[in-house]
């Protein structure tokens, strides 16, 4: 079997060509993009694209322990990161530990990705120096969407760059591998992956960043409104659609099942 791409190749990566990451939910998804990308996120996003929840803030451990196991089956080269869901994480490095390390061995995921910049750093510490890579995510962090007050694209004013730039570099010394930067103006993007020695990982955060993600059904036009970060690659929502329409059609017209269908 081919290994797996480790933490330390995508921390090499800083500054090279760009990494590509995706996310992906299920075994058949996972095993379509571990062909194309570096890193396979299995995003606490799952929670509204596939369980039809009204937020992240829901998504449970079993939930990501699950959705985890099946990209690890569907996939054999990429890296893959698993998010921390809401309330796993935030009370203690201690109880940080305690989740990822249950995520890393029931799933046998290579890293798990955490929101948070300087105040999440302690937690990210603890858990690089015993043996858990952590993916660091900041600027635009969904979890906190409440206390954020909705999605807000970060950085417009400048008056907030050096929070955003702290968040970062803290994350980063504490250990991080690479960092997800969420929903930020290009400007802000360009100061942050200057700032840190490890490669960042832009959502909504323009080019100026080491590798780009995307959620897989956005880019794949499966999901409906996106925001203007996203580009639809495909139209699968449509093509899925057309098909369904013609089954109904075909099951209503009797010709289908056709003769080719027919057991005799
Ligand atoms: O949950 C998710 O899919 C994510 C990415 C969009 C970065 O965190
Ligand atoms: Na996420």
């Amino acid at each position: 079997p081919v290994k797996r791409i480790t933490a330390p190749q995508i921390a090499a990566r800083k500054g090279a060509t760009p990494i590509v990451a995706l996310t992906a939910y299920t075994a058949p998804m996972a095993a379509l993009v571990d062909s194309h990308a570096e890193v396979i996120l299995v995003g606490d996003s799952l929670g509204m694209v596939v369980h039809g929840l009204p937020s992240t803030i829901g998504v449970t451990i079993e939930m990501m322990i699950m959705h985890g196991q099946a990209v690890m089956r569907g996939s054999h080269r990429a890296m893959v990161v698993i998010d921390m869901p809401f309330g796993s994480y935030e009370e203690s490095p201690q109880q940080a530990f305690r989740n990822a390390a249950r995520v890393m061995a029931e799933t046998g995921a290579g890293a798990v990705k955490l929101e948070g910049g300087s105040r999440m750093a302690p937690t990210v510490r603890f858990l690089t120096e015993r043996g858990i890579p952590v993916m660091g995510h900041v600027g635009l962090t969904p979890q906190a969407t409440h206390t954020m007050g909705g999605f807000k694209t970060q950085g417009r004013e400048t008056d907030s760059w050096p929070a955003h730039l702290q968040d970062a570099v803290d994350v980063a010394e504490a250990g991080a591998f690479s960092i997800v930067v969420e929903g930020v103006v290009e400007a802000l993007a360009d100061r942050i992956t200057d700032a840190v020695p490890v490669p960042t990982i832009g959502i909504g955060a323009s080019a100026r960043c080491d590798g780009q993600i995307l959620v897989l059904d956005d880019m794949l036009g499966m999901t409906g409104r996106v925001p203007r970060f996203v580009h639809r690659f495909a139209d699968l929502g449509r093509a899925a659609d057309d098909a369904i329409a013609a089954y109904a059609a075909a099951v209503r017209d009797r010709s289908f099942p056709a003769e080719a269908n027919v057991y005799r």
